[in-house]
């Protein structure tokens, strides 16, 4: 089977290399890939926000399969249009990605069905920001609807500083772009856990739950980022959240979209706060996060194939997604400056012999230039690792980092603290 990857990043390399293992996989192809996913499949450039450019590919390579990685073609809709061509795809449609591209209809999705989360307020104007911000205690959040790449959340101390964050979502200050709808949010409290279901249409299947990094700094200090690191653990849930989970959030957003004529199809990735008052759900995303999948992908004993295939014919049900018992992590390796300005172009030094002591190094931001690997993005590596035991994979991934180098490198020495700090 020829299978398509639509998208370049860390989480598209751990995709591959999954993907890799299966028997049933004779050729991939990944559009546009990076300088590591090159060593595995054969990379095609392609602009991801541009929907006809992503078709036209699709028609010419003519794949049995394609898997689409990032949440922007799932909100252009280019599972729509492969489907309306007859083509086989893996995501949701368009109507069914907007539980991530935009957050004014995920939470009025989660009141009409039940679904725990923080109380809100939508607000299209200013004036609307200022009256309804009375109705809140702070800190608040404001939090820009539409897709925003990590930078549309913001935690406000003052009703002063939530009016000016709201009124840079509005004019196009913050984001680049004007944004017409901003959800205001009751601030909560607690460990932020990220889950995945494999969804069917009908079904929600738990995969795994992973807790992500998202700030630049040790500590849980400095901006929010895409994510600097993960780790997957079994114990991060009990197997009884774990199933409250599924049931109380996963399968109602299953049931709620197929009963309003939208059945979701793909990886329901759910955001939740551990809050004092139970899970809370912060976010939807409607795909594989980045870093978690790198994570993630190294404790996966079923057929990534499989799993797709199931998701996409309708029989998710009783699927049982094996994972190895114990944990794995992956800490990124970002370029200086980062989640603001940085330089691309720089030599990554290092990477021979990459899978010494087991570690998988899979790429983020990086280009083959003339034969050599250089920067090409914020964040440049995943550097993963299984093992049984969390502290052990966690030390083999700083001992591989300390090999690795590119100008400005910085990663965070902390991932997992939590877990560790636990035992
Ligand atoms: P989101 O994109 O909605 O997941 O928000 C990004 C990050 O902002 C989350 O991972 C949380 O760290 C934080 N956040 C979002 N919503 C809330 C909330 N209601 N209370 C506290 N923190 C939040
Ligand atoms: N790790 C968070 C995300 O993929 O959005």
């Amino acid at each position: 089977m020829k299978v398509l990857v639509i998208g370049g990043g860390g989480r598209e390399h751990a995709l591959v290399w999954a993907l890799r293992k299966s028997s049933s996989v004779t050729e991939i192809v990944a559009a546009p890939g990076n300088g590591g996913i090159s060593a595995l499949a054969r990379c095609i450039p392609v602009d991801v926000n541009t929907l006809e450019a992503m078709v036209d590919l699709v028609s010419i390579e003519a794949p049995d399969l394609t898997i689409i990685g990032p949440e922007v073609p799932l909100a252009l809709g280019v599972v729509d249009e492969l489907e309306r061509r007859g083509l086989r795809v893996f995501g949701p449609t368009k109507d069914a990605a907007q539980l991530e591209s935009s957050k004014a209809f995920a939470k009025s999705f989660m009141q009409r069905h039940g679904i725990p989360s923080a109380e809100h307020a939508l607000c299209l104007t200013l004036d609307q920001v200022r009256e309804s911000l009375l109705n809140f205690s702070l800190p608040v959040v404001v939090k820009a609807s539409g897709l925003a790449a990590g930078k549309g959340v913001v935690i406000c101390n003052t009703r002063l500083e939530a009016e000016a964050a709201a009124a840079q979502m509005f004019s196009g200050v913050l984001l680049g772009a004007t944004e017409t709808e901003v959800v205001l949010e009751e601030f909560l409290t607690g460990e932020e856990i990220s889950f995945f279901a494999l969804c069917d249409g009908k079904h929600a299947v738990p995969i795994a739950a992973a807790q992500d990094h998202k700030r630049v700094g040790e500590g849980d200090t400095g901006p929010n980022t895409g994510g600097m690191g993960a780790y997957s653990t079994d114990g991060l849930l009990t197997p009884a959240m774990r199933q409250w989970i599924t049931q109380n959030v996963a399968q109602k957003v299953v049931d709620g979209m197929a009963s309003e004529g939208t059945p979701f199809k793909g990886i329901l990735f759910i955001g939740l706060m551990m809050s004092p008052r139970g899970p809370m759900v912060l976010e939807f995303n409607t795909r594989w996060g980045d870093p978690e999948t790198e994570a993630i992908v190294l404790r996966l004993e079923s057929d990534i194939l499989d799993l797709f295939n199931a998701a996409i014919d309708g029989r998710a049900n009783g699927l049982a997604i094996r994972l190895k018992p114990g944990a794995s992590a992956t800490v990124i390796a970002a370029s200086g400056g980062y989640p603001g300005k940085y330089a691309s172009g720089l030599p990554i030094s290092g990477l021979e012999g990459e899978d010494r002591e087991g570690v998988i190094v899979f790429h983020a931001g990086t280009a083959l230039k003339d034969g050599q690997l250089v920067t090409a993005g914020g964040r440049v590596l995943a550097v993963s690792a299984e093992s049984d035991d969390l502290e052990e994979a966690l030390n083999r991934i700083y001992r591989r980092l300390e090999e690795i180098s590119f100008e400005g490198m910085q990663y965070r020495r902390d991932i997992g603290h939590r877990a560790l700090q636990r035992r």
